[in-house]
């Protein structure tokens, strides 16, 4: 849309060559040319307070209605062909069924399920479903009712593929199993979808060392399935290590805070992060790894295993990312390629999700409002955690020295440093811990972390008041923050 700039730009006795306003002249006229259609035989969609659109507006409108809508079915619908891994090769959905309905072991019943961390979403059942559930008419214990759950699309985040006669034939994972809640309307575990929600109920780890055949793991890590199993039930609900397929470091052999060991052998994997409240934000995952873009492309192609193409130069480390430079994945390309153009719609998608307010009630408004005073002073919060992105806006990493923690975890990213967390949206993530790893089992915890490490003389009265602040974001207004 040049022409738009260049229209801009030249005014009367504007003193660009007479060449150049000749070309404007021109482009306005292609420009309404253009905008005609649309005017014309288009409903206007009126802007918040505004009169109706027309022209490029409207094809802004409807282009953001359309990228929403097909951002949000990625996000919660779509594989990018990774049932070839999960179902195909790993054989997870013979788990799921179980022997009685032609699959491997006990199956996995709803009971099981819904204790693995998995949410139902009760919007795709059948009301006549809904209706037996409310009346515990549903057997929980019975692996077929999981299957028909999955017949009916409602396991959020994973996909069921059936045969004609209706057995389970494969299944494959979505964003949404791990960035997903629901909102328990139903019951525990059974309600609305909440996307970009962290799931620190799912136990990944303890559903993927479910599977029958977890050799394609055992040779990437060059060593044998029980290992690959006794790492993947170290890490516990809420979590999943994003890196171990890249550099092999299972284990945190020091977790050190301020100076103190506080953990040995603690399980490489890393805390979900909410996929909510991510705008205006520039590096993310803990360690900062890239954008959003950058982000959903690794994790389509090297965590969910999806098809498609991922490039990242600094993959090709051998000393770094041993087992990704071997393996190449620096450079992937899969045919087709069915990640690449879901790219744009899942990235506007997420960027939309706004952090949720939270409940009223749920935070002291008064210590809050001493807390915000202390998160701009006293504290020193807001020097990373700027206001109202609550992370630097710029290049928003820090070094484990700074931080007074060890490296472990930052020295498996390209840039061997820790992001600063967007803090919005806190109250829905409450469990499994804070910090990358969920080392500081409290809010009061990571205060009184940064009471040692920065020096900052609070009070515990003080560092109570940062917690309510903090219990408060994304903070109203009214408080003027
Ligand atoms: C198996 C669980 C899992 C699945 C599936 C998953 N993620 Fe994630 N996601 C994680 C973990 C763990 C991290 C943190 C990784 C790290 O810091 O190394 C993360 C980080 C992110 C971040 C960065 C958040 C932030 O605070 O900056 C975004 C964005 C994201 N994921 C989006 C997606 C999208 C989009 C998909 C689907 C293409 C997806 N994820 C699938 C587990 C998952
Ligand atoms: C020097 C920059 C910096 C300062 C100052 C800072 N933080 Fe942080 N904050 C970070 C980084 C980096 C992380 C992520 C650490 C990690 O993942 O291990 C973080 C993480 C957090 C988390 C955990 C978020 C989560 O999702 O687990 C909380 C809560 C937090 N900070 C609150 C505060 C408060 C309160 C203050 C002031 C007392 C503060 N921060 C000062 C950089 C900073």
């Amino acid at each position: 849309m040049e022409q738009y700039f260049v229209l801009w730009r030249v005014r009367p006795n504007h003193p660009y060559p007479t060449l150049l306003r000749v070309r404007a002249v021109l482009c306005l006229a292609l420009g309404l040319a253009l905008a005609t259609p649309y005017a014309s035989d288009a409903q206007p969609v009126p802007g918040p307070g505004e009169g109706p659109r027309t022209g490029f507006d409207h094809v802004l409108q409807q282009t953001s209605q359309e990228m929403l809508q097909q951002g949000q079915h990625i996000f919660r619908f779509d594989t990018f062909g990774d049932q070839a891994f999960w179902g195909d090769t790993l054989q997870l959905h013979q788990a799921i069924a179980g022997q009685t309905l032609g699959g491997v072991g006990p199956g996995v019943s709803p009971k099981t399920a819904l204790g693995l961390g998995l949410k139902v979403d009760v919007d795709a059942l059948p009301p006549a479903v809904v209706e037996q559930l409310q009346q515990g008419q549903v057997n929980l214990e019975d692996p077929t009712v999981t299957v028909l759950l999955l017949q009916a699309n409602a396991v959020v985040g994973v996909t069921g593929f059936f045969q004609a006669d209706g057995r389970l034939q494969s299944m494959g994972i979505q964003c949404a199993l791990c960035h997903s809640q629901v909102d328990d309307a139903l019951t525990a575990g059974i309600g609305h979808r909440l996307d970009g929600w962290a799931n620190r109920d799912l136990n990944v780890g303890a559903i993927i060392a479910l599977a029958p055949n977890l050799q394609p793991f055992a040779d990437l890590l060059g060593t044998d399935q029980n290992t690959v199993r006794h790492v993947l039930t170290s890490w516990g609900p809420g979590k999943f290590d994003a890196e171990l397929l890249l550099d092999g470091k299972a284990f945190n052999p020091y977790q050190v805070t301020n100076g103190a060991v506080t953990g040995r052998d603690v399980p490489g994997a890393t805390l979900l992060p909410p996929a909510f409240g991510l705008a205006g934000v520039n590096l993310h995952t803990w360690t900062g790894w890239g954008s959003v873009p950058h982000w959903n492309a690794f994790v389509a192609i090297l965590a969910m295993h999806g098809q498609g193409t991922f490039v990242d130069p600094r993959l090709t480390d051998p000393v770094q990312f041993p087992i990704a430079a071997r393996e190449g994945f620096a450079h992937v390309q899969h045919e087709p390629d069915l990640v690449t153009s879901k790219l744009p719609a899942l990235h506007f998608y997420q960027l939309a999700l706004p952090a949720p307010a939270p409940p009223p009630g749920s935070f002291d408004t008064q210590a809050a409002a001493r807390g915000a005073t202390l998160f701009s002073g006293k504290g020193q919060c807001s020097t990373c955690h700027v206001e109202p992105i609550r992370t630097e806006p710029g290049w928003n990493l820090h070094t484990p020295e700074e931080m007074c923690i060890d490296d472990f975890q930052a020295s498996r990213a390209p840039d061997k440093r820790y992001r600063t967390a967007p803090l919005n949206g806190l109250w829905t993530h409450t469990t499994g811990g804070f910090y990358h790893d969920g080392r500081f089992p409290t809010l009061l915890a990571v205060v009184a972390h940064y009471n040692t490490c920065f020096s900052l003389d609070l009070t515990a009265q003080e560092e109570t008041d940062l917690v309510e602040y903090l219990k408060s974001l994304p903070a109203s207004s009214a408080s003027g923050h």
